[in-house]
């Protein structure tokens, strides 16, 4: 009799558009017995094994796996001279990181950026220099507005105490310091001035800065940055400077009533002020 039928006979006519009905079958399907019947006899045997005490040699399956020539951290060697396992990387030798994921798509780009960090053969990038050493006078990364969102996340954490949260030397650390902190809207700073390269500006994020008589001025914050955090401030620290000196003509239309005080008053009931 068939599986259907034996349903069917059930009393339960209509069991395809009703609840379905208890089932009056075997305890398993044949394919069910059939797979416990083969694990009772081929997976007992070896179950067997475990936790039995013996003075054999335990079995082994892979043994290239489990006897391999290798060297313990820290231990003695008797192959090199000096008696050391752990050995120096060769002279030249390129860190070993990700593979270049071949991908010029969204996903990829964080595989690529760990790449390059690890790597960090771009001097312009990692350096913040140009061939000849000098320092660059332009951000080597790409400007966006993610860039430009880090960069204030990160100037306000890590800068703002000491330089201001606009970059005017005025933070509360800063004023309490034993000489007036400067302000990055001094000439020297912007565009072209004498301290003003963005490669500079990095370098000092990165590593602090050294006066001319030799004593450090300013801590470093490498510890805390990533080179990458190290543009977003600089192109932020540009934003700052570009905002010092905007004119209200350079804020948008849709921008301009806000700043000035929105709700802004008829033209004609302000009477031309
Ligand atoms: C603990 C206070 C402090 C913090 C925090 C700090 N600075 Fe400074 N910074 C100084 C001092 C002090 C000087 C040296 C001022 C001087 O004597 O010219 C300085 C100088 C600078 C200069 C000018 C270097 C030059 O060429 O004259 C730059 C650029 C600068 N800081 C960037 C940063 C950036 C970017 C950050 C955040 C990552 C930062 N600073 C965080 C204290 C601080």
């Amino acid at each position: 009799m068939s599986r259907k039928m034996k349903w069917q006979s059930g009393g339960v006519a209509k069991w395809r558009n009703g609840p379905v009905p208890h089932r009056r079958i075997l305890p398993f399907p044949p394919v069910a017995a059939l797979v416990a019947t083969l694990l009772v006899t081929t997976g007992l045997p070896l179950a067997g094994c475990r936790g039995d005490r013996s003075d054999n040699p335990p079995r082994q399956f892979f043994p290239d796996m489990d006897d391999q020539p290798r060297w313990k951290a820290q231990d003695r060697s008797e192959f090199f001279a000096d008696g050391r396992t752990m050995r120096q990387p060769p002279q030249g030798a390129v860190a070993f990181g990700r593979s270049p994921v071949v991908a010029d798509e969204p996903w990829a780009a964080t595989y690529t950026l760990q790449r390059a960090q690890l790597l960090k053969d771009d001097a312009r990038v990692y350096r913040g220099v140009d061939d000849s050493g000098n320092p660059l006078t332009t951000i080597p990364v790409e400007v966006t507005t993610a860039l430009l969102d880090r960069g204030q996340n990160r100037f306000d954490i890590y800068c703002a105490a000491c330089h201001g949260i606009k970059g005017d030397g005025k933070g509360l650390v800063g004023q309490t310091w034993s000489y007036p902190l400067p302000s990055f809207h001094d000439e020297r700073f912007l565009p072209g001035g004498a301290s003003g390269a963005e490669g500079h500006i990095f370098d000092v994020a990165l590593h602090g800065f050294v006066g001319p008589t030799g004593r450090q001025l300013m801590p470093g914050y490498a510890h805390a940055l990533t080179e990458h955090d190290a543009w977003a401030i600089v192109a932020y620290i540009r934003a700052l400077q570009r905002a010092n000196r905007a004119a209200i003509q350079d804020v948008p239309d849709s921008e301009r009533t806000q700043l000035q005080g929105a709700p802004r008053p008829a033209p004609a009931a302000e009477g031309g002020s």
